[in-house]
């Protein structure tokens, strides 16, 4: 399996085979999704609320943002892997952004990062991108400022903020991000968003005219017992069966039904006579 690289994605821009993104947190998920032809592992934010049980992305740190990332790049083959830099990463300096972004690849092995923002971070991305770290975007709903939007909210949705919208995703091209998410915008923003820009657009709530896609993996197979957004599709409800196949194996503990035979390990009849001599 040949490694995914930059270029191989941005090659994609308005490709018939559209780019597919899920999110993953552990050996385990990035190996499946790996091995599931997943073109881009994104280890997002979303892990403070899916796994790490906060209720909302702000929480998570850089440390345990790395943490996660080495286990992904760890599982993965063929995705580009992509870490999302936590809230205040990036916020409060320049420097500071470029040296955290740094410490994705170097620290973690990973092959991009992740940052939310339009114009307001254009600076920023440019220093990143300068450094010889690609960045992709993110505008739209953009959930570690959520509460200043007023909550998780579609965005983009009177001209004026979609003209906004449109004029960042400008703005962030500009500024040399390989590829941008828009999140929770109306289908027909993203898709003029997708025509004017030159780098491939992955969508999540923003319709099918993107270049790709990208779902919180725990969303999609039903392992998250939170709020599910509209724009999410469960495939599975991986929740269910595994409670109920939790439950089976506690009802079997408790009647002994587990293990069986086959599960044990025997002993040499001699042995054991040798044993009650000892
Ligand atoms: O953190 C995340 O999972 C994300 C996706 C929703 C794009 O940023």
């Amino acid at each position: 399996m040949k490694k995914l690289t930059i270029p191989d994605i941005k090659a994609r821009k308005g490709d018939e085979s559209k780019i597919a993104m899920l999110t993953a947190y552990d050996y385990p998920w990035a190996r499946m999704i790996d091995q599931a032809g997943i073109d881009i592992a994104l280890v997002g934010d979303s892990l403070a609320m899916v796994v790490l049980g906060h209720t909302d992305t702000v929480s998570v740190t850089m440390e345990e943002m790395l943490h996660h990332t080495r286990a992904v790049v760890r599982g993965t083959e063929r995705a580009l892997v992509v870490a999302d830099m936590p809230f205040g990463s990036y916020n409060s300096s320049i420097p500071g952004a470029v040296k955290n972004a740094t410490r994705f690849l170097k620290e973690a092995g990973a092959d991009a990062v992740k940052l939310e923002g339009g114009r307001n971070v254009a600076d920023t991305v440019e220093a990143i991108v300068d450094g010889g770290i690609p960045v992709m975007g993110h505008i739209g709903l953009t959930p570690q400022t959520a509460t200043s939007l007023g909550g998780f909210k579609v965005q983009g949705k009177s001209a004026e903020a979609a003209r906004r919208l449109m004029d960042d995703a400008l703005v962030l091209e500009d500024a040399g991000c390989f590829s941008l998410v828009l999140e929770a915008i109306p289908a027909p923003i993203a898709e003029k968003i997708t025509a004017s820009v030159t780098i491939p657009t992955i969508g999540i709530g923003a319709g099918v005219d993107c270049d790709g896609q990208v779902l919180v993996t725990h969303d999609m197979v039903g392992l998250f017992d939170g709020f599910t957004p509209k724009f999410v599709k469960q495939y599975t409800q991986m929740r269910e069966s595994i409670i109920e196949a939790i439950g089976q194996y506690r009802h079997e503990v408790q009647n002994s039904t587990f293990p069986e035979q086959v599960h044990s390990f025997a002993m040499r009849p001699e042995e054991m006579e040798k044993l009650k001599d000892l």
